[in-house]
C-alpha cells in the first residue's frame, strides 16, 4: 500500500495491520514533506513495534516509484486533480482513494478503480483534508479576512479569483435575507445540496469559519456550518436555517434553508443561491417520487450499500506485536455501514435537469436553465 501524508504515522500503522505480516504483500510506504513529521512518524511506528512501514521524505504527488506497483493507494491529504504518478504506480486491479477538492472548497473522498480503460469512481464520501503543499501539485488555500478582528474568514483555493479588498468589509454592510421554502429534517445531511451549489454557483461553495464572538455579536445569524459561502466581485452570501412551524408526519423537527446576502449586489446573489437551493429540492423530490413510483431498479450508488464489519470487537494485534485493536476501532466507527441519504440515480437527474430546462418562465429561470442544460450535457457525456 502507498499512503500520501504520513502525519503521525497512525493511519499507516492501521494500514500495516490490515496488510498483514511483513513480506511481499504486507508492506506500507508512506510519504510526508517535512523531515520533522517524517521523523515523528518513524519514531511512533517503531515505538509500537510496527516494522512493515517505510516512511519516506518527499513530495507525495510524485508517489514512490521504487516500491510500486501498489495494490492500494490512499491519500490523507487533498488534491485538486489526481496526480498521474498515483495512477501509474497502482497495480492492475488496484484501488486509489483520494480526497478531491471539486470546486470552491467542497471536497469528497473518492475511490477510483480502472475500468474499460478509464478511471471510475466506486464510492464517494464527504470530507475535507488539508491540501498538498510544497510540491508539484500544490493547491494553496487563500484566507480572506471578512472582519477587522479576524472573527470570520473566507477560505478559497489558490486558483479562485477574488477581490479580497472589496469583500473585506462586506459583513458590516446592509444584509438581505431570502427564505427558500422547502423544509429538511434537522439531522438530514446537506452534503448533496452542497455539491449542487458547488457545481452551479460561479464561485463554487466555500468554507467560512466563524468564531463564536461573530455569532454572539449578531454579525452572523444562525450560520449553517462549514461550506456555506458564495461570492462575486462585491457581494457574499451565507446559508442559514430556521425551524419550520410544522413538523414531519412522524413528529420530527423540520428546518428551512435561507440565504443571507451581504454587500452591494448581495440581494441578487442571495436570490440566485436561493433559486439553486429550490432547484435542487425540486430535482431530488421528483427523482425520489419517480423512483418510488416505478420501484426503480436503477442501481443505487455503491456507497449506500452496507459493508459487514464484524459485529464482535476483535482483540487481534499486529503480527509484529503492536498493541492495536483495529477490530474495535472498526466496530466503534463503522466507516462504511453508516446509513446516509442516497444521491439520486444519475439517469433520473439527467432527465429532471432536461425537463427543468424546458419549462423556464422567468429570466432567472432561463439563466439557471442554461446552466442546468450545460450541466446536463456534461453529465450525459460523462455518463456515456
Ligand atoms: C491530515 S494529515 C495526515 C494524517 C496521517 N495520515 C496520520 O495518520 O496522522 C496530512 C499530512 O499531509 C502532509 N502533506 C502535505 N503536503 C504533502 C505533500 N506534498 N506530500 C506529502 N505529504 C504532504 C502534511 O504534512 C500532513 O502531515
Amino acid at each position: 500500500m502507498l499512503e500520501l501524508g504520513a502525519g503521525t504515522g497512525y493511519n499507516a500503522g492501521l494500514l500495516a495491520h490490515l496488510t498483514g505480516p511483513t513480506g511481499p504483500t504486507g508492506h506500507v510506504t508512506t510519504i510526508d514533506v517535512d523531515d520533522d513529521i517524517v521523523d515523528g512518524a518513524r519514531t511512533a511506528l517503531a515505538a509500537v513495534g510496527i516494522d512493515n512501514v517505510t516512511v519516506i521524505l518527499g513530495d507525495g504527488a510524485l508517489g514512490h516509484a521504487d516500491n510500486a506497483p501498489y495494490d492500494r493507494i490512499i491519500a490523507t491529504v487533498s488534491a485538486h486533480a489526481v496526480p498521474h504518478a498515483w495512477l501509474d504506480q497502482l497495480a492492475p486491479g488496484g484501488r486509489l482513494l483520494t480526497p478531491l477538492r471539486l470546486r470552491g472548497t467542497v471536497a469528497r473522498s473518492i475511490a477510483f478503480e480502472p475500468h474499460d480503460g478509464a478511471w471510475r469512481s466506486v464510492s464517494s464520501e464527504m470530507n475535507t483534508f488539508m491540501p498538498l503543499r510544497q510540491g508539484i501539485a500544490d493547491d494553496p488555500r487563500r484566507l480572506v479576512p471578512l472582519t477587522r478582528d479576524g472573527t470570520v474568514t473566507l477560505v478559497t483555493s489558490g486558483g479562485q479569483e477574488i477581490d479580497a479588498e472589496a469583500l473585506s468589509d462586506v459583513l458590516h454592510q446592509p444584509t438581505t435575507q431570502v427564505w427558500t421554502g422547502p423544509t429538511f429534517r434537522g439531522q438530514e445531511s446537506a452534503e448533496w445540496l452542497g455539491l449542487w451549489l458547488a457545481c452551479t454557483m460561479p464561485s463554487g461553495l466555500n468554507r467560512m469559519p466563524a468564531k463564536p464572538q461573530a455569532i454572539e455579536s449578531g454579525l452572523l445569524s444562525a450560520p449553517y456550518p462549514s461550506s456555506t459561502a458564495c461570492f462575486d466581485q462585491t457581494a457574499l452570501t451565507s446559508l442559514t436555517r430556521r425551524k419550520a412551524s410544522h413538523t414531519a408526519s412522524d413528529g420530527a423537527g423540520l428546518y428551512e434553508f435561507g440565504v443571507i446576502g451581504h454587500g452591494p449586489g448581495g440581494d441578487t446573489l442571495a436570490e440566485q443561491v436561493a433559486d439553486a437551493v429550490r432547484t435542487w429540492t425540486a430535482i431530488t423530490a421528483a427523482a425520489r417520487s419517480s423512483s418510488r413510483s416505478s420501484h426503480s431498479t436503477t442501481p443505487r450508488p455503491p456507497d449506500v450499500r452496507a459493508a459487514s464489519p464484524s459485529p464482535t470487537p476483535s482483540t487481534g494485534s499486529s503480527s509484529s506485536g503492536a498493541e492495536m485493536d483495529v477490530g474495535l476501532i472498526a466496530h466503534r466507527f463503522p466507516l462504511v455501514a453508516r446509513p446516509r441519504p442516497a444521491c439520486p440515480p444519475l439517469v433520473e437527474w439527467i432527465a429532471q435537469l432536461r425537463d427543468m430546462a424546458h419549462t423556464a418562465h422567468t429570466d432567472g429561470d432561463r439563466t439557471l436553465a442554461a446552466a442546468v442544460q450545460n450541466k446536463a450535457a456534461l453529465i450525459a457525456a460523462t455518463a456515456a
